[in-house]
């Protein structure tokens, strides 16, 4: 990408506590702006549960071909408690993530220094690999329908699709990543799927494994039965490198590996198109926390994390190093907790810190 245009970023600011978060995402660009020498322009979104609630309308026409212009979306969290569950999350996240055919959801999960982990033993060198998942398909494809609706006959069907396209450019992309990576400890790619029974689906997933493999001989191609995933992150993450996994599945493993990595106020997630000209979208995976709106308690710790990752992949890697290295020193030095209200400082606070430490 071309560093020297200036990035245009689209912010959508979203929900509760995702304003103020993104805030913070904000001023720590600002301060790593000056230090690594860029320009870059913002334009602010008011979508979310409050414009939907005024105009009934989550996303307006063309919202897509609009931020389609765009070098990045940067996003603080959609979710109103006044807003039935599903018509934020499906209006406004997954028809981006569609529209924008933003295939690829990487999560990184790290630990970083002075975060607690549930897990017993474990610091910083053992939690320390990244999840890619596949985000168009699977039962995510809103596929189905009911039958014999609100009878005791009734038939509901959710059907999951798999393309060969789909999951060839997200497994191929996770080797590319496995290899970028070039782990000291082995580069390995584990699939986690569940082929001994989605034996159509996860078969095709497991052949396509197989084929794209052969072109990376220099990438262990590793794989992993979802359940048995789960088991091995919790006794022994230190195993996992890069993981490759279905949409569905990857978005149950991702939450259990953001609580091993310190929980929803540090982890950070990015909705990739990674074709050319293709738009991405970066975001906090903490959600709304409506609770804690304007009480300045929020951990913006997982927003900053995302600001470190937009910058990664508009062509601003010093940047986001910067960013990644004063978070460290951040939870490492200062912060008490990750927790809400129990961080020691205040939302603004842990983003000046930052800012400090860049
Ligand atoms: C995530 C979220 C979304 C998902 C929800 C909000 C639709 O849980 O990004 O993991 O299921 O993908
Ligand atoms: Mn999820």
């Amino acid at each position: 990408m071309n560093i020297h245009k200036k990035t245009r970023i689209a912010v959508i600011g979203g929900d509760g506590t995702g304003p103020e978060v993104a805030q913070e995402g904000l001023k720590v660009l600002t301060a790593v702006s000056e230090l690594e020498k860029f320009d870059f322009e913002l334009k602010h979104f008011d979508w979310g549960g409050e414009r939907y609630l005024k105009t009934g309308e989550v996303l307006p026409p063309g919202a897509a071909d609009e931020l389609r212009k765009f070098d990045a979306i940067y996003l603080g969290a959609v979710g109103h408690p006044d807003v039935k569950p599903g018509v934020l999350e499906k209006g406004l996240l997954l028809e981006l993530r569609f529209q924008l055919d933003q295939y690829i959801n990487l999560r990184p999960v790290k630990l970083f220094p002075g975060v607690e982990t549930p897990l017993k033993d474990k610091g910083p060198d053992d939690i320390d690999f990244i999840v890619v998942r596949e985000n168009t398909e699977d039962m995510y494809a809103g596929v189905g329908g009911f039958l014999k609706k609100n009878t005791p006959d009734e038939v509901a069907e959710q059907t999951a699709i798999y393309t060969r396209k789909g999951c060839e450019r997200c497994i191929r992309w996770a080797f590319e990543l496995t290899r970028k990576r070039n782990n000291p400890k082995g580069r390995m790619l584990t699939l986690v799927a569940k082929t001994n029974v989605l034996t159509y689906g996860h078969d095709l997933w497991w052949r396509t494994f197989q084929d794209v493999a052969r072109e990376y001989s220099d990438v262990k191609a590793d794989y992993n039965h979802v359940d048995a995933c789960c088991m091995w992150m919790v006794k022994q993450p230190e195993y996992y490198d890069v993981i490759v996994t279905t949409n569905m599945f990857g978005d149950i493993i991702t939450d259990l590996a953001a609580i091993i990595q310190g929980g929803l106020g540090v982890a950070a997630g990015g909705n990739l198109n990674p074709d050319p000209g293709g738009t991405s979208m970066f975001e906090p995976m903490g959600g709304s926390a409506p609770k804690y709106t304007g009480l300045n308690v929020i951990n913006p710790i997982a927003a900053i994390n995302a600001m470190s990752m937009l910058l990664e992949h508009t062509g601003h890697e010093e940047a986001a190093a910067r960013i990644m290295a004063a978070i460290q020193k951040v939870t490492g030095t200062k912060m008490k907790s990750q927790a809400a209200g129990k961080m020691g400082y205040g939302t603004k606070e842990v983003g000046d810190l930052v800012c400090q430490l860049l």
